[in-house]
């Protein structure tokens, strides 16, 4: 196992957020990608924690990343999905195989925008969401991320278990 800070949070960027700064600025912002990891890395170390970013447009690589983020010694992943948010089921599997905490970020509020992509396919595995801060969201990612427990080598997947809903509710 790779030797990192005993909490290493690897944040991964899906399809798209390569163009963040000057893809539709109005939505995302003028913020450049470059800009974006800086701070987060710059975040995480004065928590205390690193944090490695990453980018790809396609979806086997993000996969292939989240897979193998516990044996190169992460504790945690952040990831913006990008647009296969809304309808990667490989995605979903491969958050879903991971003993880590995953946290989900967004620069916009999608559950103000279009229809598609008010749902995500990947909450329901994912230890939370944050979405609608801008390049922030990634910061209260990495909070999110070392607020929870450590994940034990080998254990289950860590899961905010949401309350059954009463009935009359
Ligand atoms: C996004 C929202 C997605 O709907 C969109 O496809 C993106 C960016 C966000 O960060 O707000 O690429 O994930």
């Amino acid at each position: 196992m790779a030797s990192r800070a005993a909490r290493s949070i690897l944040v991964l960027h899906g399809p798209n957020l390569n163009l963040l700064g000057t893809r539709e600025p109005s939505v995302y912002g003028r913020t450049s990608l470059p800009a974006v990891n800086e701070a987060v890395e710059r975040h995480a170390v004065s928590r205390g924690a690193s944090a490695e970013c990453r980018q790809s447009n396609y979806e086997g690589q993000l996969v292939d990343w989240i897979q193998s983020a516990a044996g190169e010694g992460f504790t945690a992943i952040v990831i913006n999905p990008g647009a296969l948010t809304h309808y990667s089921v490989a995605l979903r599997d491969a958050v879903a195989s991971v003993t880590i905490p995953v946290i989900e970020v967004h620069l916009s509020n999608i559950h103000g925008r279009e229809e598609f992509r008010r749902h995500s396919v990947i909450a329901g595995v994912a230890a939370g969401q944050i979405a609608g801060f801008g390049p922030t969201s990634y910061l209260l990612g990495v909070d999110a991320a070392l607020a929870l427990p450590a994940a034990r080598a080998g254990g289950p997947p860590v899961r905010v278990r949401r309350a059954a809903p009463r009935a009359g509710r």
